[in-house]
């Protein structure tokens, strides 16, 4: 295993300037922009940075950049090493205050005018709150969490199957009803809600909530519009709530009215108004679980479905061997389960769903990557960019490929300190006085349950090679289980 050459404490590392410049007003920024968001895409252009400057640390521009309508400051010192990313969960050294984005952040109006919890720095009182809040309802639904999950993950995988018959085409797409069953599952598991208690809700909410992020975020991504339209009307400013209003305030409703629950545990336990805990739940619910869950899962599902170098057999012996004898398929047997966790994590590594975290030092200190040290301002914005971090040489064995068990073994648990998808690292333990993901442990759990319910249920599961949709779904012959029990003893995950 390559390993990490430097402490993160203070060392005596040569010290060496930040290389790379912003270039001209408007014109540096722009051009960065067009790289970032046309000419390059964000891996490319921050390699190629890296390469350039022969640096992981480097001062470059970043979008969103509106030049005509609103200030923002693109200005950033880009991180894309394991070593110095960590800066970025060391709250002595950086701030978390409205950075979730970058220096860019929607108006507040899309959360009822209230700053939300993802956009406040531990610092800020209020955020205990809102962040106590979060991990107490995790804690208490954990049995809801996993029995609404597969019900939803089954509903799924039944609407699949049947398209799939039908289909003219031999392939069913699962986007769409990957996003049904996560609405549902997260409105029961989280806010205590049946969306059909609302036609209207349960019909579209997912959809709803869809647009409500797009809009939010349309300054930061590319959706692969044809340029340059894209630049001049998605890039070059933000869209106002009021697109969105109707829907937003909908769901407003319908949690006042259905999450009483939530609502009061919110007051009583945490102090928070009724407003406070409403735009709070809809945001956990809708920005960090839905969206994060629509981004992290469909490339999830497609490492599966089109892995062809025979992980899904392996999976799928460890899997029927861990349920054989009829054990149900839960939090607790997931545990068992080291290649599927090592498979989820895998994908976590390659792809992180959040990709950039920022963080604005909050006094001039030393920036610390594996051989060099750099001199950080206050008030400087550090972006660091997750992919390429994840894929840091000097941490990871042949960092481009997709390893599945990568995390398995001894040797493997140890990589997890290096693992920050969820913004701290995975050996880490979300808290109050961190920003790390509320539900990391929950995160990883669901995915591999999902993986855990796709290879128990089909001796056969493939997905188109380019699109995100399923061609095959082989159901498991009867006895299976009990086959694959017997070969359990040769799983990778039980050397
Ligand atoms: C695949 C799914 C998810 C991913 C990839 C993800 C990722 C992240 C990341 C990267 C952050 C830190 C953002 C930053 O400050 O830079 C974060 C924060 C957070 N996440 Fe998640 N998350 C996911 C699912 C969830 C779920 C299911 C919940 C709750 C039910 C949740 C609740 C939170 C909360 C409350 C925070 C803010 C923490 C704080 O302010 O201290 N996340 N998440």
């Amino acid at each position: 295993m390559a390993m990490m050459a430097s402490s993160f404490a203070a060392s005596a590392l040569p010290l060496k300037t930040i290389p790379g410049s912003y270039g001209p007003p408007v014109i540096g920024p722009l051009k960065d922009r067009l790289d970032y968001f046309w000419f390059q895409g964000p891996e490319t252009f921050f390699r190629h940075r890296a390469t350039n400057h022969k640096s992981t640390v480097f001062r470059t521009n970043i979008p969103p950049t509106f030049p005509f309508f609103r200030r923002v400051d693109p200005r950033v010192i880009a991180v894309v090493d394991c070593a110095a990313f960590r800066a970025l969960f060391d709250l002595t050294l950086v701030e978390k205050k409205d950075v979730l984005v970058g220096d860019f952040m929607p108006s507040t109006s899309f959360t009822g005018d209230m700053r939300v919890v993802v956009y406040m720095d531990p610092s800020e009182q209020k955020h205990a709150a809102g962040k106590g809040f979060c991990l107490d309802l995790l804690k208490r639904s954990a049995g809801l969490w996993e029995s609404e999950f597969l019900s939803s993950a089954d509903v799924m995988l039944t609407v699949i199957e049947r398209d799939l018959t039908a289909s003219s085409s031999g392939s069913a797409g699962f986007l769409q009803p990957l996003q049904k069953c996560l609405f549902a599952f997260l409105c029961k598991s989280i806010a205590r809600t049946d969306p059909a208690a609302s036609p209207e809700v349960g019909e579209c909410g997912f959809l709803m909530l869809d647009k409500w992020l797009s809009l939010q975020l349309l300054p930061t991504v590319s959706i692969g519009v044809l340029q340059p339209l894209e630049e001049i009307f998605l890039h070059s400013f933000a869209y106002p709530f009021a697109l969105v209003k109707g829907d937003y305030q909908k769901l407003y409703s319908f949690m006042d009215k259905e999450a009483q629950e939530v609502i009061r545990i919110a007051g009583e336990g945490f102090g928070l108004t009724k407003e406070e805990a409403i735009h709070n739940i809809l945001f956990v619910l809708g920005f960090n679980a839905f969206g994060g869950f629509s981004v992290f899962l469909p490339g999830l599902i497609t490492t599966l479905g089109r892995d062809k170098t025979g992980l899904q057999d392996r999976l799928r012996a460890e899997v029927r061997g861990v349920l054989a004898g009829g054990r149900a398929l839960g939090f607790e047997t997931v545990r068992e389960m080291e290649l599927v966790r090592s498979t989820v994590q895998e994908v976590l590594r390659l792809n992180p769903p959040v990709y950039l975290q920022f963080g604005r030092a909050r006094r001039d200190f030393v920036l610390n990557s594996h051989e060099t040290a750099y001199q950080v301002m206050k008030g400087e914005l550090l972006c660091g960019y997750q992919t390429l971090a994840m894929r840091d040489p000097m941490v990871f064995d042949d960092p481009e490929a997709f390893v599945a068990d990568r995390f398995v073994g001894e040797k493997g648990r140890r990589l997890l300190d290096y693992l920050y998808w969820s913004n701290g690292p995975e050996t880490g333990q979300p808290t109050t006085a961190n920003k790390q993901c509320a539900a990391k442990d929950y995160v990883v759990a669901t995915a591999c349950m999902l993986v855990a319910e796709i290879v128990r249920r089909y001796d056969d599961f493939r997905c188109d090679d380019s699109a995100l949709s399923i061609t095959k779904l082989e159901k498991a012959k009867e006895g299976t289980e009990a086959q694959a029990a017997s070969v359990e003893a040769g799983r990778p995950g039980s050397r």
